[in-house]
């Protein structure tokens, strides 16, 4: 088979590092280990398992855990009863509520499983009359489904809902527990590494390990990993992200511009500085936009940084003002 043929049957798992080394077992899951002892309590006896409720910061296992026990608890075809929603891509709870109640309704009595598992990612993103539906829903199909509800904040969550889940903490990862996870994976992958170029992955990542993963994977040049390649490679992630921003705001998405922002502030830790020196290349090659404008607006910004303004707030302004600069002609 010729290599574009062998490439395109590799699954991603196989490609991609974040999902080939995605714990498949819980024993597997680098710390979370309170959350880790309460769940093997808890699929002792399936039958009782409470909804749940997973909150923490990204890249620390929430989606992997709720995985594992969909398919220690569901066994083989785990896939065929498990529902995977993402709360904040679907259109409102109407869409939620109707793929819920479609799968939750269709019950199969002559396969052998405990229930149904409805895994809703990003709960926290979902509006207060939203959630109040959600409850509604959960306690309607409460006979034959299970709920593992996933947010990064559980204050977000309102509280009907958070009293009837049992909730599980996700903490950030150390810095010991990454180095030692992605030296196992360099190791396994035969790359050659820096000792500080590992540790410059934990700083720019700061405990999330898919970000530190996906950084690792792109940073190996030639099956070795410097510290130069890292920093090299984290500028161009940093370049990818603030193009998305872009991109959204000047469709009008402001909100998911702002998302965009505000992860790469708190997340990511890019600081503002940084950001806007990112924004000003990218507007000032970007033939859409009024270059005249947009300079105007970069050194305002840049003033009020300078003079102490608070970042978010004033980064959140600036790209609310990206949809304006795009020029008459375009
Ligand atoms: N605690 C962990 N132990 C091992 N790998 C992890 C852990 N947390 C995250 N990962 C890695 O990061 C990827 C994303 O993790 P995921 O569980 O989806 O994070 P989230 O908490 O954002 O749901 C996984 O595929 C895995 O490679
Ligand atoms: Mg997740």
């Amino acid at each position: 088979m010729d290599l574009i043929g062998r490439v395109s049957n590799m699954s991603m798992e196989e490609l991609m590092w974040v999902e080939k080394y995605r714990p498949k077992e819980l024993d597997e899951v680098v710390n979370q280990r309170e959350v880790i002892e309460r769940i093997k309590l808890l699929i002792q006896r399936p039958h009782e398992m409470p909804h749940m409720l997973f909150a923490g910061p990204p890249g620390t296992g929430k989606t992997t855990v709720a995985l594992i026990i969909a398919r220690k608890l569901l066994g083989e075809g785990w896939r065929n009863y498990t529902l995977e929603l993402n709360a904040s891509d679907e259109r409102g709870i109407k869409t939620v509520r109707e793929r819920i109640k479609t799968f939750a309704g269709y019950v199969d009595r002559s396969v052998d499983i405990p229930f149904r598992l409805i895994i809703l990612d990003e709960a926290d993103e979902m509006t207060h009359d939203a959630q109040t539906a959600l409850r509604r829903i959960m306690e309607e199909s409460s006979k034959y489904t299970r709920f593992i509800l996933i947010c990064n904040y559980s204050s977000q969550i309102i509280e009907p809902i958070q009293s009837r889940c049992a909730i599980f903490r996700f903490q950030s990862l150390s810095k010991e527990d990454v180095i030692e996870h992605i030296k196992r994976i360099c190791r396994n992958e035969k790359v050659e590494f820096e000792e500080e170029a590992l540790e410059l992955l934990y700083e720019i990542t700061s405990g999330d390990l898919r970000y530190t993963i996906n950084l690792l994977q792109a940073s190996v040049n030639k099956g070795r990993l410097t510290k130069e390649s890292v920093i090299k490679q984290a500028g161009l992630m940093g370049e990818a992200k603030v193009k998305e921003m872009v991109e959204h705001a000047l469709n009008g998405n402001f909100n998911e511009a702002r998302k965009i922002l505000v992860e790469m502030l708190n997340i990511n830790g890019v600081s503002e500085n940084e950001i806007l020196r990112i924004l000003g290349t990218i507007l000032l090659r970007d033939k859409r936009i009024d270059h005249g404008k947009a300079a105007k607006i970069l050194a305002e910004y840049d003033y009020r940084l300078v003079q102490g303004a608070n970042p978010e707030i004033q980064l959140t302004a600036l790209i609310s003002e990206i949809e304006e600069l795009k020029s008459e002609r375009s």
